[in-house]
């Protein structure tokens, strides 16, 4: 709809803001007193002039929400799962506080605090129940684990996950299995589950294996693109092969999650992730038909990130040259910055270990030239001459350290400039049309 006067100076946008504009039910009188009398403009609104009558269309930030089963965030951004240790309590209770969903990774958390020599599935397990419960008592909002398929315990962290209430459970780096007991109750418990994938065949697989098996489907799809952050679903030479980008994946899978909604009778959100830097690069995913983001570099380099101030460092000092691919031990390649460890790797040279547990199911400790798991958690500790940080492809954009409401504040101003520019916002591709208030 067009906006053809403006009788009181907008604004500059900023959060949050109000749409005042065309319809038949509210006069323009109406609208009006009620900006006056503050309802709206206390809210930061701006008063738009429609065509024919006026209405509130929508109040708050533009930016819609996201709804996952029951689960509903003012916010649509998850912030990425980040192993070992970069992503916990803290940063995931900061991200629910700031209304977008905060995921603990889950991989390896018993090694960073009860050490290497602890029986390694139950440190992990101790581990994870102690930092969802942290993370619930620092805010109200939604929290989410991150389970990478490939790690050997990937079965008991699920587990543990569900039974200390996470929100969701978000499940990568392979095919996602349910273990019996939380299969046999996956529609009772209040938990919802996300798979991560990389290729439209990925999702089919996976959606067919949980509808034979689990008679139900995942409740919402993360694409992860090839420039995103960490072990990458793709080969080598997919990376930089524009047929991959996120921009061709996402719209088959925004298709097929609509003809599975048909399906299976329940809403099956697309979250994009790799790459998104800014609020028009979400703006630019909506369009395309999704309904949520996840991030993982930008709350890498925040200040309630749970990596060590070193760790950030090397975000923040790193340029577009230092942004690497490695091959990890798991068998996958994994983007990275680039450092004298990374170096020696690349040389051939190898820094043979000891595997006192085997944490990855495809890693073979004989053959591999190092401990990923090692290296990831002396690098997030900030011994950075024993590892090497992961990180996404825009990592060298990151000039310096935001809080996480700093950052989501500036992503939501800089998608309702894109929507600003447009004109009206009519929601995310697939989404219905905001009820009126
Ligand atoms: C430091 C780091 C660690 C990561 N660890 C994990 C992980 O443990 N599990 C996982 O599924 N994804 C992991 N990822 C991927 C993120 O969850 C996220 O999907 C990805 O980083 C998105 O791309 P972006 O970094 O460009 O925003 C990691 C990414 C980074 C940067």
């Amino acid at each position: 709809m067009a906006i053809i006067a403006s009788p009181i100076q907008p604004k500059p946008l900023s959060l949050p803001f109000c749409i005042l504009y065309g319809s038949q039910t509210r006069g323009i009188d109406e609208g009006r007193e009620y900006y006056e009398r503050g309802a709206a403009s206390s809210l930061g609104a701006r008063w738009v002039l429609g065509e024919h009558e006026l209405m509130l269309r929508q109040c708050g930030p533009t930016i819609p929400s996201l709804q996952i089963g029951s689960l509903k965030v003012a916010l649509p951004i998850i912030q990425g799962g980040m192993g070992v240790g970069v992503s916990r309590s803290g940063l995931a209770a900061a991200v629910a506080r700031a209304e977008g969903i905060g995921v603990i990774a889950s991989v390896g958390l018993g090694a960073i605090t009860k050490g290497l020599d602890r029986d390694f599935v139950s440190a992990n397990q101790e581990v994870l129940r102690e930092e969802i419960s942290r993370a619930r008592a620092a805010s109200d909002g939604a929290i989410g684990v991150n389970v990478m398929s490939a790690v050997s315990d990937s079965a008991v962290l699920i587990e543990t996950a569900v039974e200390s209430g996470a929100d969701l459970l978000l499940l990568g780096a392979g095919l996602p299995r349910l273990p019996s007991s939380v299969a046999r109750r996956v529609k009772e418990i209040p938990t919802r589950f996300v798979v991560i994938v990389s290729s439209l065949r990925a999702m089919q697989i996976i959606f067919q294996l949980w509808s034979r098996h689990y008679a139900t489907v995942p409740d919402a799809v993360v694409v992860e693109g090839p420039l995103a952050g960490g072990h990458l679903g793709f080969r080598r030479e997919q990376l930089s092969d524009p047929a991959h980008s996120l921009e061709v994946l996402l719209p088959p899978i925004v298709a097929e999650a609509a003809r599975m909604e048909t399906v299976h009778q329940k809403s099956i959100p697309v979250i994009a992730a790799g790459g998104i830097f800014t609020g028009s690069d979400i703006h630019r995913m909506f369009s395309l038909g999704a309904q949520g983001v996840q991030m993982g570099t930008r709350f890498a380099a925040t200040v309630e990130s749970d990596a060590s101030d070193e760790f950030k460092q090397v975000y923040v000092r790193s340029s577009k040259d230092d942004i690497i691919i490695i091959d990890s031990p798991v068998g996958l390649p994994g983007r990275a910055i680039r450092n004298q460890f990374t170096d020696d790797i690349a040389l051939g040279l190898k820094r043979p270990f000891v595997c006192p547990f085997r944490c990855l199911t495809r890693c073979d400790p004989q053959t591999a030239p190092y401990c990923i798991a090692s290296a990831l958690v002396k690098a997030m500790q900030g011994d950075m001459a024993h590892g090497f940080a992961f990180a996404g492809a825009n990592a060298w954009r990151v000039d310096r350290l935001l809080t996480v409401q700093e950052l989501v504040t500036s992503l939501v101003d800089e998608f309702n400039e894109c929507v600003a520019a447009e004109g009206v916002w009519d929601g995310p591709a697939r989404s219905p049309v905001p009820e009126t208030v």
